[in-house]
């Protein structure tokens, strides 16, 4: 079978970071496949390898690495794309084709009507399968994701459409559901009789500069929140699957989504010099403070915290699952420290339960202590990137790590409020936390977890 991937968004920074690692190990790991890579950055293959790849990048992924200089405002534009794609098919009998639109949301609906276009006019005598790759935010908001979805679908099946969501592809949170029903004795205190409340850290230190063109016209709320932190959420959430296929987790996902109503509690806010390179300042939230509630009969009333955004002073991801500290009460002892579960993404990949144990050399005095899981420790640092996994599964065919065109709408629907433009953006200094993000714990009276 011959496999051809046309990356659309070729010389962006998603497919120089994240895509090209990823081909080149794919296929290094034996999967075959030819890119090639569409954008107006660069005039002809030579210059493009020069100005994007790696001098380190391997023969194997030179060999199958092609380039169009593709501008598809210009007249006449899916022509080239149409020849250069027919030249690679040559004589093969069993094609596969697979679009991968890394690009702004702003420019889907051109690009599916030009897709649309190359594939109705292709021409070879073979067997012709193909796929559909929508990079995340999918959409700008609910009706635009709605319209792409309409446009789509007019000419591929819903089978044949991959929408990424890349935390999905993230060992971390495979091994969530794991943890949670692979785990009887976490199954009797994952819900609200035991759960007090949950953080959901995600603090970057790096700004948008470099992608200032893409990130201004998305900010915070469709980059992360929408996404990465709905997707999280479901995954912390959510009743039991009746397996781990994906189907039975995409209804489970749905159940919660829907159980949780439109945001009304949140801040924005953006780092003081956003755009500053660029000569201006630009007025697009970095960062995101919000508190909501997943309605289902475990999850009520468990606050789930969220603090997400760029430029803080350290990176670091985490998920903080705060227990009941009923144990003080009945103890008369406010010393007592709660149980908590910290999921760590970064700076590593951790899972750590804390217990109170006695203190030596005391009567009845106990300290807290941590039960460590370290991913790298105990399986090496092997673990695959996101984004091999992703593209692993596209190219298998295999759907179980991409969020539904359900999910996707329900997560829309949940972050509307937060989109509108007229909401007060907060100007903070980089490498501090907005204020919001402080005054929110000291409202609701709980700390944010901290790493140390
Ligand atoms: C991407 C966002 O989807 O996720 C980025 O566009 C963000 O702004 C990134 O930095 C975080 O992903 P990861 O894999 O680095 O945690």
């Amino acid at each position: 079978m011959k496999r051809v991937i046309v990356q659309f968004g070729g010389t962006g920074d998603l497919a120089l970071k994240k895509l090209y690692p990823a081909y080149e190990h794919l296929m290094e790991l034996g999967f075959e496949f030819t890119v090639i890579a569409l954008g107006r950055r660069f005039q002809g293959r030579d210059e493009f390898i020069k100005g994007m790849i790696s001098d380190k990048a391997s023969k194997q992924f030179l060999d199958h690495l092609e380039y169009l200089h593709y501008d598809m405002h210009a007249e006449g534009a899916t022509k080239p794309l149409k020849s250069k794609i027919e030249q690679i098919i040559g004589g093969a009998k069993d094609v596969e084709l697979i679009y991968y639109m890394a690009l702004q949301p702003s420019l889907y609906e051109e690009t599916i009507h030009q897709i649309k276009e190359v594939d109705s006019t292709l021409s070879c005598k073979c067997v012709l399968e193909k796929k559909i790759v929508v990079e995340k935010p999918f959409g700008f908001d609910s009706v635009s994701a709605q319209r792409y979805n309409a446009i789509l679908q007019q000419a591929f099946d819903d089978k044949e459409i991959y929408r990424i969501d890349h935390y999905l592809g993230k060992e971390f949170m495979q091994n969530l559901l794991i943890l949670r029903f692979h785990n009887d004795i976490i199954r009797s205190i994952w819900d609200n009789r035991s759960i007090e409340s949950i953080q959901i850290i995600f603090d970057e230190t790096h700004g948008v500069d470099q992608r200032l063109g893409f990130y201004e016209q998305i900010g915070v709320v469709r980059d992360t929140i929408q996404n990465h932190i709905m997707q999280i959420i479901t995954y912390l959430t959510m009743n039991e699957p009746a397996t781990l296929s994906p189907e039975d987790i995409a209804i489970e996902k749905v159940k919660v989504l829907r159980a949780i109503d439109s945001i009304s509690e949140f801040h924005t806010g953006r780092y003081e010099s956003l755009g500053a390179n660029s000569g201006r300042i630009v007025e697009t939230p970095t960062y995101a403070a919000l508190k909501l509630f997943v309605n289902t009969y475990y999850f009520a009333g468990v606050p789930i915290y969220v603090r997400t955004g760029k430029m803080q002073a350290e990176a670091r991801s985490l998920i903080y699952v705060k227990f009941k500290n009923t144990t003080a009460k009945v103890m008369h002892d406010e010393t007592i420290g709660e149980n908590g579960v910290v999921i760590t993404i970064h700076p590593e990949l951790t899972i750590d339960i804390s217990m109170n144990l006695k203190q030596p050399n005391t009567s009845w005095e106990s300290k807290p202590v941590r039960f460590r899981f370290n991913q790298a420790e105990t399986f090496g640092a092997n673990t695959p990137e996101a984004y091999e996994q992703i593209v692993k599964k596209i190219l298998q065919g295999d759907k179980s790590l991409f969020p539904t065109m359900r999910e996707i709408s329900e997560s829309w629907r949940i972050v509307t409020p937060m989109l509108k433009e007229d909401h007060h953006l907060e100007v903070y200094p980089v490498r501090n936390l907005p204020k919001f993000a402080l005054d929110m714990a000291h409202q609701d009276n709980f700390t944010w977890f901290d790493l140390a």
